[in-house]
């Protein structure tokens, strides 16, 4: 691959995505779009360039950025912020929202549905007192083939045992030869859209709590700085944000701060007022 050619595929990338890769990337493109190449039997990334330098509206570019993002992800991924949802997070919000007896919770970049569906599970599996409650959980991803997957929520084995408790593996899902289909009665539970968290976004109910993991790490500081804020008017005055290990809002914003007692990448919101910095959310400990 020529350096037009990586430059031209990381602006595509940068464009639609606000993926930035940098230039130890150059294996990573390769490595990607080799079977992109492949199916379109093209004999080179330059080919591939020069077609999507013609073609950029035909779909073309949609696959290619498809190909390069990264959709690694796991039922219960790091255990710990479920434990934290289950154990604290969730039986706060019921004590909290228990007029409204409404729950709502996001996965913006929840990928091939592992993520939101280990919330349904939590939800399913340990609070049978939410069963007349108005639950929301809406997933989202920017790629249509994860969202897709996600939806039909069909995992291979290898999947499958990847985070999930044998216990939730057999009582929800139906192993079907070498893969496991999640009820209906889960998946139902959760919403899959398409949506690009760099691009415009549509109207969205205030969430409870917000799951934006493992994906502000491959944008640049002004993309995370500007969908911080747009997460900030999205969450609940006293709802959460739930970041990736190796994800924080520091130096980026002072609309959040870290929930010490909760650990595992919780964030919470604060109102600034004439200098004072107000927390919304009351500390039960
Ligand atoms: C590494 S996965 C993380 C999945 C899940 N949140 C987790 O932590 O297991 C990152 C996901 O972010 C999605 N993504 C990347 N850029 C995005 C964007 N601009 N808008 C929405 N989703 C995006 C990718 O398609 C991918 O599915």
């Amino acid at each position: 691959m020529t350096d037009a050619d990586f430059d031209y595929i990381r602006k595509l990338l940068v464009d639609r995505s606000a993926i930035v890769l940098g230039d130890d990337k150059r294996y990573l493109v390769e490595a990607r779009l080799a079977p992109v190449i492949g199916q379109l039997n093209l004999p080179s990334i330059s080919d591939l360039v020069g077609k999507l330098r013609f073609e950029s509206n035909n779909g073309l570019a949609t696959r290619v950025v498809e190909a390069l993002v990264t959709s690694e992800t796991s039922f219960f991924r790091d255990i710990s912020p479920f434990e934290v949802l289950r154990k604290t997070v969730i039986p706060e919000l019921i004590a909290a929202r228990a007029s409204e007896r409404k729950l709502t919770f996001w996965s913006a970049a929840c990928s091939t549905g592992q993520e939101p569906y280990t919330i349904a599970l939590t939800l399913r599996e340990y609070f049978p007192e939410l069963a007349n409650w108005q639950i929301t959980i809406l997933g989202t991803d920017i790629s249509t083939d994860v969202i897709a997957k996600a939806k039909q929520g069909v995992y291979s084995q290898f999947e499958a045992n990847r985070g999930l408790p044998a216990k939730l593996m057999v009582k929800y899902f139906q192993q079907s030869g070498t893969t496991w289909q999640l009820d209906a009665a889960i998946r139902n539970m959760v919403e899959f859209r398409q949506f690009n968290l760099a691009a415009a976004w549509p109207m969205l109910p205030k969430f409870d709590v917000i799951f934006l993991r493992n994906v502000m790490i491959y944008f640049d500081v002004s993309t995370k700085r500007e969908i911080l804020a747009r997460v900030e008017r999205t969450l609940a005055p006293d709802g959460l944000l739930v970041l990736g290990g190796a994800e924080t809002t520091l130096n980026l914003t002072e609309a959040f701060v870290r929930v010490e007692r909760m650990k595992a990448g919780y964030y919470q919101r604060v109102a600034r007022e004439c200098g004072h910095t107000i927390i919304l959310r009351k500390s039960q400990s």
